[in-house]
């Protein structure tokens, strides 16, 4: 699969707020897959900066920790603070996975994600399906691995503070997006990116299950 090498982390963040807002031009009314991260903060700057008409727009993000969802670290936190408080989407159309795994699905089956944004963790991972997760899975709560809760303990006081289990999207719920793009930035995430996109297609990589999906653009930047 193609990875298409851009200059800096700015033309990454506004070559996808290109595809972001050509999609709600084209349908107000569509619906999008959302990540956190750091990957992500450009984007978002980006998108704001646009003032683009988010009124009639759908988020579905793909993961949250387990944890107070007001917790600084919190992923509702993360969005309200990087794109939801700053554009005219209704808080009621920004939705979040939570306990009620199934109704989450069942939110996302009806009809299929228009774009769906990912990022892609330094294991492989995507959302926080792990290695070695099914690429028939569903929204479900998982535990972290250990490499995730070290990279992601960047965030947080210290490694003990990390949330140990969130709940995620699947790997088969992710695969049904009509358009899929995903993120990397920094030299750390290209050697899984290469590996992902142009080794074996193996749940030991989940982001792999994505060289099976006809619709994806992977951007890169370093
Ligand atoms: C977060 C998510 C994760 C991240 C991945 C990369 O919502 O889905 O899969 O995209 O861990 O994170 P960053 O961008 O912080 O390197």
């Amino acid at each position: 699969m193609k990875i298409k090498i851009l200059k800096d982390y700015n033309e990454l963040s506004y070559t996808v707020a290109d595809i972001v807002e050509e999609q709600i031009k084209r349908e107000p009314i569509s619906r999008f897959i959302l990540p956190t991260g750091s990957t992500p903060h450009g984007l978002y700057k980006e998108l704001v900066s646009r003032e683009l008409d988010w009124g009639a727009v759908m988020t579905y993000n793909l993961d949250v920790y387990i944890m107070n969802p007001n917790h600084s670290q919190s992923y509702q936190t993360f969005m309200k603070e990087n794109l939801f408080n700053k554009i005219n989407i209704y808080p009621t159309n920004c939705q979040f996975p939570d306990r009620n795994v199934q109704s989450y699905e069942q939110r996302l089956k009806g009809i299929p994600a228009d774009l769906c944004i990912l990022g892609i963790g330094t294991n492989g991972h995507i959302a926080f399906n792990e290695p070695g997760s099914s690429f028939d899975s569903e929204t479900r709560v998982v535990d972290l691995n250990e490499q995730t809760i070290e990279d992601n303990s960047r965030f947080f006081d210290s490694v003990d503070d990390v949330p140990k289990q969130a709940i995620t999207m699947g790997l088969k719920t992710i695969m049904k997006s009509k358009k899929i793009v995903l993120i990397a930035n920094g030299v750390h995430k290209y050697k899984i990116l290469n590996v992902a996109m142009n080794g074996g297609i193996t749940e030991k990589v989940p982001a792999s299950i994505l060289q099976k999906h006809n619709n994806v653009e992977v951007f890169y930047c370093d």
